[in-house]
């Protein structure tokens, strides 16, 4: 079966993702620079550039090395399966896999700055659309407009309009999609609630009335693993948009709402409510620790994005609605907190022939109908075999066109690198501290020093 992405999609959407995306100058700095707002979230018209009439043969003698921060579970059983596809077109090249461990780009991203600043880039690398993508590396003039390419592919009309914009800056195009994740996600052990006479909570109530009846039985409610930081900046940005709903979250990352809004401060007070219903080691594991807590019945829920369902299902073998259920996060069920991993292409690589076969084998159906089933995201093109996804994913598609589409600060789409970076030690310092005043006056201040403003 094919469907067809975006058509419903509400109007409210990747418009405030495209604005932030287009402010900025460099990785570090925030400029002031707007544009027009998008388009509704329709499909492109459809492209009049018909592919190559008869296929090129495979390169040969070609190299490339592919950069991302998919390694360990639950991250590279999807990259393997594309290098896999990669290699039955082209044995002709070599692939090397330069992946970076660690989760959401942690330790990843430090390393390609310091290879693209040394003239050192690899031939394709991962790179969240939107601000990551457009204030990072296309304002710093490092990657290479991909037009020609999705001209040749016929790809303006097979990714949805509000995706390309995310990865366009002044009418080029300059990466990839190869999936869209869901972040707004509580996973949780259905075995627990069950047993327990629960149902998952849709409300902040519901969340706090389940979390005591969870904690009055001795069982952990929620899950954390904080050793890297994102994982609490978005449990954060969730609650946000929760309490804020996502028009006016979508404000925060234009400066029309300031961070010292009074929302902003109740969802440091959700959140500084919710940290006592936590593990006690939660700083001592990552995201795929914290997902086992739920997995093995030690904990209740985890609030993660959907690469946890692929850890789930395609690392541990548990089965959607039977091991593990999931629910949007508090009073964000119309939304879709979307992050979209995308492959870019440096300006000065080496071979950009062999790395254009990587980018179409990712852009192409089949590409991400290998990747995202085992990734536990949804494709990004609008005609992928749905028949491939399993119910999460399924759901998750139907839910993708319907919902509020709002950014991840987390995941590099909402705002400019510095401001991200700056909020990950802030968050960092509140899930330790619990100082409300100080971090609604730190992150005003991380706003204004990064140019995040009206
Ligand atoms: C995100 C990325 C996902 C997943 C996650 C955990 O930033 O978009 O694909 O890898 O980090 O590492």
């Amino acid at each position: 079966m094919k469907r067809k992405l975006g058509v419903i999609v509400s109007s409210l959407t990747l418009t405030s993702m495209v604005l932030s995306a287009c402010s900025g100058s460099t990785p570090t700095q925030a400029p002031a620079e707007t544009k027009t707002p998008a388009t509704q979230n329709t499909p492109a018209p459809a492209d009049t550039t018909k592919p190559a009439d008869t296929p090129k043969p495979a390169a040969t003698g070609g190299k490339v090395e592919i950069f991302s921060w998919w390694t360990g579970a639950g991250e590279e059983a999807g990259l393997q399966g594309l290098i896999k596809l990669f290699k039955e077109k082209h044995p002709g090249i070599e692939l090397i896999n330069a992946a970076v461990a660690g989760g959401a780009g942690t330790n990843a991203k430090a390393v390609l700055a310091s290879r693209m600043q040394g003239g050192d880039p690899p031939s394709a690398f991962q790179v969240h659309g939107g601000a990551e993508l457009n204030t990072g590396w296309v304002a710093a003039g490092k990657v290479s407009p991909l037009n020609d390419l999705y001209d040749q592919e016929g790809w303006k009309s097979k990714f949805p309009k509000d995706l390309i914009d995310m990865v366009s800056k002044d009418g080029s195009i300059y990466s990839v999609p190869v999936n869209i994740h869901r972040g707004n996600v509580i996973f949780y052990n259905k075995k627990i609630l069950d047993s327990n006479g629960l149902k998952a909570p849709t409300t902040f109530d519901e969340f706090f009335a389940t979390a005591d009846a969870l904690k009055a039985k001795g069982i952990t409610p929620l899950a954390l693993g904080d050793k890297e930081p994102w994982t609490a900046t978005m449990l954060f940005e969730n609650i946000l948009l929760g309490k804020l709903g996502p028009d006016n979250y979508n404000k925060l990352w234009t400066g029309e709402i300031a961070f010292d809004d009074p929302k902003v401060k109740e969802s440091l007070e959700a959140f500084k409510k919710m940290l006592t219903y936590i593990n006690k080691d939660h700083a001592a594991r990552n995201w795929q620790d914290a997902a086992q807590l739920v997995a093995k019945g030690e904990a209740a829920m985890n609030v993660m994005g959907d690469w946890a369902k692929g850890y789930f299902t395609t690392d541990l073998n548990l089965k959607p609605n039977e091991d593990f259920g999931w629910i949007t996060t508090p009073d964000t069920s119309g939304d879709f907190m979307v992050i979209t991993d995308t492959f870019a292409l440096p300006k000065d690589s080496k071979d950009q022939a062999s790395a254009k076969e990587w980018l179409k084998v990712l852009g192409s159906a089949e590409g991400q109908d290998v990747f995202n089933p085992l990734k536990g995201s949804i494709p990004a093109r609008i005609d992928a075999d749905i028949s491939k996804y399993d119910v999460y994913g399924k759901s998750t598609i139907e839910d993708f066109k319907k919902s509020k589409l709002t950014p991840s600060l987390a995941h590099g789409s909402a705002a400019i690198e510095g401001f991200a970076t700056q909020a990950n030690q802030i968050i960092n310092i509140f899930v330790t501290q619990g100082n409300v005043d100080q971090a609604l006056k730190t992150l005003k201040q991380a706003a204004e020093a990064n140019g995040i403003k009206k």
